[in-house]
């Protein structure tokens, strides 16, 4: 294994001495016979560490992002692991509820919900409900009262902030469907509509800049005007905004060279800031939590896959085919993301030549890695490992070309155990009707 995939891959990745990659103590080319592939491996004692030290470095209130991934067993690990969780969905409040988890230490989110959705969270008992826009304010409020309860909300605001990643997962711009403007008026608006609204109880404000951010300044800015705009809520009405979520987004290692997250950094800059917004504009330090989604899950996992064809387009390129592709991780065709491999059961071999990763769907475009070097004796039936998949993997993957949804497997300490079964064939007409 490359010693400059070690952030990139999980934390129990090794190589054992038959030169295959392992991960929680098993032979991943193991694992791909056992479980079949393409697989998600999924180490849980990253997932564990990474949440400790989020908690260590940065705060203690973290709901986890359940878009980044989901299913029962990882809720059952967020809530072991002290954590709280961020749902965007009907759906994703369903998966949280079947597991368990409690609603109180969940927040549901959405640019527009469905009226089924608040009645379920409300009456779930759900601990926040971030208000998106002014009309949810009344509907929140409906169904609050429906129940005869009193629903703590935050609101969404927009603060202006650039973040410096991809354009389709900035979130923090004047310009974008979520939440609600503080220039503009908006949320001084919905500020003043939660207050006046029965059933509901306002308190505080949240704001998601975007996603795989590496420059933590604008974490700084944007905390900076939310504490400006609970100042200014606190002179004009008296009100007192106790919570500030600053949302999610931590980049993290997808490629040799690519930096770790450094924790210790944003959690000064975040402490730091807060301090010094708070004393200046003269208001209590507020509570502050999280919602990140791929720090605590991306680097959590691995996909196998096995190579099938290997093809030499003769001076233009070396197509290495692979059984899953954009239907398991759409990443690279969406978002032109970046991946690293290691072929898991000849990991120590050179990685000397330059090949592209092709999936197995009908699109030119489903290209998993381009120009990535693997090692020269690469043929049929290897294991290729993809690290880093953790996060909006599993989550956006698809059916298409009716490929059936690879398994989830979790790893610890030598042992495996199946967490989403793969999908059958016979799952692919499941809802089909004549
Ligand atoms: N909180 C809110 C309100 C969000 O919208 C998101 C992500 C998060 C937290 C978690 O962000 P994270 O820590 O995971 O960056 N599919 C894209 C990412 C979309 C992120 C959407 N919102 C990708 O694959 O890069």
């Amino acid at each position: 294994m490359p010693h400059t995939l070690k952030d990139v891959l999980p934390v129990t990745a090794t190589v054992n001495a038959k030169d295959r990659l392992e991960i929680g103590g098993l032979d991943t080319a193991d694992l791909a016979i056992e479980f079949g592939t393409p697989l998600f491996v999924f180490c849980e004692e990253t997932f564990r560490q990474r949440a400790r030290e989020f908690k260590k470095h940065v705060g203690e209130d973290i709901f986890y992002a359940a878009k980044a991934f989901i299913c029962t067993a990882l809720c059952n690990l967020v809530q072991e692991e002290g954590l709280g969780l961020d749902v965007a969905s009907g759906g994703e409040l369903h998966v949280a509820l079947q597991s368990g988890f409690p609603p109180e230490r969940m927040v549901l989110h959405g640019n527009n919900k469905e009226d089924a959705d608040i009645l379920r969270a409300v009456e779930a008992g759900i601990g926040r409900i971030a208000i998106d826009n002014l009309e949810e304010i009344d509907r929140v409020s409906a169904a609050a009262t429906s129940f005869g309860v009193t629903q703590p909300v935050i609101i969404r605001v927009t603060p202006g902030v650039e973040a410096h990643t991809h354009h389709y997962i900035q979130t923090g711009q004047e310009d974008s469907k979520f939440g609600l403007s503080i220039e503009g008026g908006l949320a001084t608006e919905a500020v003043k509509r939660s207050i006046e609204a029965t059933g509901l109880r306002l308190v505080g404000i949240h704001a998601h800049i975007g996603s795989n951010i590496f420059s933590y300044d604008p974490y700084a800015k944007t905390l900076e005007i939310l504490l400006a705009f609970v100042a200014a809520v606190r002179s004009d009405s008296g009100f007192e905004l106790e919570e500030v979520n600053l949302g999610g987004g931590i980049g993290i290692p997808y490629l040799a060279g690519d930096y770790p997250a450094n924790l210790e950094l944003l959690g000064s800059l975040v402490r730091e800031t807060a301090k010094k917004e708070s004393d200046l504009h003269d208001v209590p330090l507020p509570r502050l939590t999280f919602e990140p989604g791929r720090f605590l899950i991306g680097n959590a996992m691995v996909t196998l896959y096995t190579v099938g064809v290997v093809k030499e387009v003769p001076g233009i390129r070396t197509f290495v085919s692979i059984d899953g592709g954009m239907s398991d991780n759409i990443r690279p065709a969406l978002y032109e993301a970046r991946y690293s491999a290691v072929l898991a059961n000849k990991a120590r071999h050179e990685p000397t030549r330059l090949v592209t990763v092709a999936g197995m769907h009908c699109e030119s475009g489903d290209l998993l890695i381009r120009d990535v070097a693997l090692p020269e004796s690469i043929e049929r039936d290897d294991i290729l490992a993809v690290p880093a998949t953790g996060a909006y993997g599993y989550s956006m993957s698809s059916n298409y070309n009716k490929q059936p949804r690879p398994a989830v497997i979790v790893v610890r300490d030598g042992n495996a155990r199946v967490i989403v079964r793969r999908e059958s064939f016979d799952d692919l007409v499941r809802l089909d009707q004549q």
